[in-house]
């Protein structure tokens, strides 16, 4: 395991590096914001039909969700029962999903899409990478298998577009029994969705389900030359819990919440509009109190996860509500920067410092963790946020809207046992240390057969934070990897910038007992990657 570096509580000169330069005020690059919406499969498990999905979506309105900006109703395993016709098109059971307006085929998903859609809401389908799905392995019911998409990549997910679905959420089930490779079936799939994509003119948001067993943080934000959207990093939390039926007992565990955001952190992997998943949410289902709610809310909103809801939302309370509703816990989650919280201290075992990077300068999201058994007060610094020691922080609790302003650079609360304490803080960022490519008009193009590279790159924090100035004037995302002393960390995408310079954002470990290098290599998907002009670290 790599070592914390430790550094001293002053502002890191950057001295002997010909190529520091002052950082300049550029644009961040648009980044899209993790989804949020519901999910069919905690609280219907594969009892999910036309008449589940209304009634939610209908919530979904009714309960102010979609105002605060809930948008997704994502349909899950049970919707097919694995029959295709003579050639090889999936067929449904009209009786599930029958006509719902006038002119309207029973047995036609796109009547579904059109009702989520007259609501203003978006759809989301659901299918497996192998040639059979989880319905192999039924929660309720009889199994069904060849519910998986293998050997029918292009048609099925052609199909998806066409019925107008916006989401695909694409699970391993068949994958792991058939002992496929994770990477290589996900790719094909990519392809297959950029070429429905390309077809119909209808974008679908690609949403990876392996459970983090092969871990995907290394290889989804790269499945066929570009990054899927999210990509699940661990199991279930819950089974599902369906009223009126053998399962209805079950309950959520607080334990599992916080098993599962910790296998979700992977921040090298977090970026530009791409996740980490660590799967729909349990707040508001039988077995969470109100603490844990607010807890996994907070958890969920500094990973910058997925929010996609699992409980019924015709039942969430008022409580509930105010929880998954805060306006500002939500904009944490969504943040433009698009980055995820990084463990910036472990006080002691199970009492952890999570900080999250936010678009505001000087603005940080804190989850301060107490896994333990007994109450603790927990610590954190200015200097470990990246702040100047010098400078006051305002600390603001996220629930309360408490604010309190302390005297000396450090701050402490009291954290009850099983509990997270949720900040907002403001200080006063660091100077960062800009690294050129050697041309700040147009920067470096990275090239198949030239990366773009720095040298003697200083490490400032356990993480850094690296924001890359950069320019593309093509219309379509452009890529390439980014190499720290010849390892590979992640792939970054590089949005259209049209003439201008913009920004994206990426946070690595360097090495903190050496120089370090920086390199961008372009990918074989396209030739040419994008201009670097100059790599800040702060
Ligand atoms: C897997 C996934 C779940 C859900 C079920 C459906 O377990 O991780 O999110 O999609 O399959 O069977």
């Amino acid at each position: 395991m790599r070592t914390r570096c430790h550094f001293l509580l002053a502002v890191i000169v950057p001295a002997l590096i010909p190529s520091t330069i002052m950082a300049q005020q550029i644009p961040n690059a648009k980044v899209t914001p993790p989804p949020m919406g519901w999910s069919s499969w905690n609280s219907f498990s594969n009892t999910v039909d036309a008449q589940v999905v209304i009634q939610q979506a209908k919530a979904m309105i009714s309960s102010g969700l979609h105002s605060v900006g809930y948008d997704y109703v994502n349909i899950d395993e049970g919707w097919w029962l694995g029959q295709r016709n003579s050639k090889g098109e999936i067929i449904v059971n009209p009786k599930a999903w029958p006509a719902l307006a006038t002119g309207e085929q029973a047995g036609d998903m796109a009547n579904i899409v059109r009702f989520i859609h007259s609501l203003g809401l978006k759809a989301g389908i659901y299918t497996d990478a192998g040639p059979d799905g989880c319905s192999m392995y039924p929660d309720l019911g009889p199994k069904y298998f060849h519910t998986g998409s293998e050997a029918h990549y292009d048609q099925d997910f052609l199909q998806f577009a066409k019925w107008g679905f916006d989401y695909v959420k694409v699970d391993w089930c068949g994958g792991q029994e058939h002992r496929l490779d994770p990477a290589v079936q996900y790719a094909r799939i990519a392809d297959a969705i950029r070429r429905a994509e390309a077809i119909t003119g209808h974008q679908m948001f690609f949403s990876i389900c392996e459970w983090g067993v092969n871990s995907p943080w290394t290889w989804a934000p790269n499945v066929g030359g570009i990054p899927a959207d999210t990509w699940r990093t661990s199991g279930d939390i819950v089974a599902p819990i369906v009223a009126n039926s053998k399962n209805a007992g079950r309950k959520a565990e607080f334990a599992k919440v916080v098993r599962n955001f910790e296998d979700g952190m992977h921040p090298a992997a977090e970026h530009t509009g791409y996740e980490n998943d660590p799967d729909m949410m349990v707040i508001g289902m039988p077995g969470l109190d109100q603490r844990q709610n607010r807890a996994h809310m907070a958890m969920w909103a500094v990973s910058g996860a997925p929010l996609i809801l699992g409980a019924d939302l015709t039942k969430l309370n008022p409580q509930t509500l105010s929880i998954v509703k805060n306006r500002t816990v939500i904009s944490i989650d969504q943040d433009p920067l698009g980055l995820q919280a990084a463990e910036m201290a472990e006080l002691a075992t199970g009492i952890e410092v999570w900080s999250k990077r936010l678009a505001v300068p000087g603005e940080r999201a804190l989850l301060l963790l107490n896994r333990t058994q007994s109450s603790s007060p927990i610590t954190f610094n200015s200097n470990e946020l990246g702040f100047k020691s010098s400078a006051i922080m305002r600390v603001m609790n996220v629930w309360t809207g408490k604010v309190e302003q302390p005297a000396a650079d450090s701050y402490t609360v009291q954290v009850l046992p099983q509990d997270a304490v949720f900040l907002l803080v403001h200080g006063l960022d660091e100077a960062v240390t800009t690294y050129s490519s050697g041309d700040i008009e147009q920067g470096v193009p990275v090239t198949g057969g030239s990366p773009v590279r720095f040298d003697h790159v200083t490490a400032r924090h356990n993480w850094d934070v690296l924001s890359i100035a950069y320019r593309n004037a093509t219309h379509a995302y452009r890529y390439a990897t980014l190499h720290i002393n010849q390892q590979t960390i992640t792939r970054v995408a590089f949005p259209p910038t049209g003439g201008a310079v913009n920004e994206v954002w990426v946070q690595a470990q360097l090495d903190c007992s050496k120089p370090n290098t920086v390199t961008f290599v372009a990918n074989s998907f396209y030739a040419t990657g994008p201009q670097i002009v100059s790599l800040s670290v702060e």
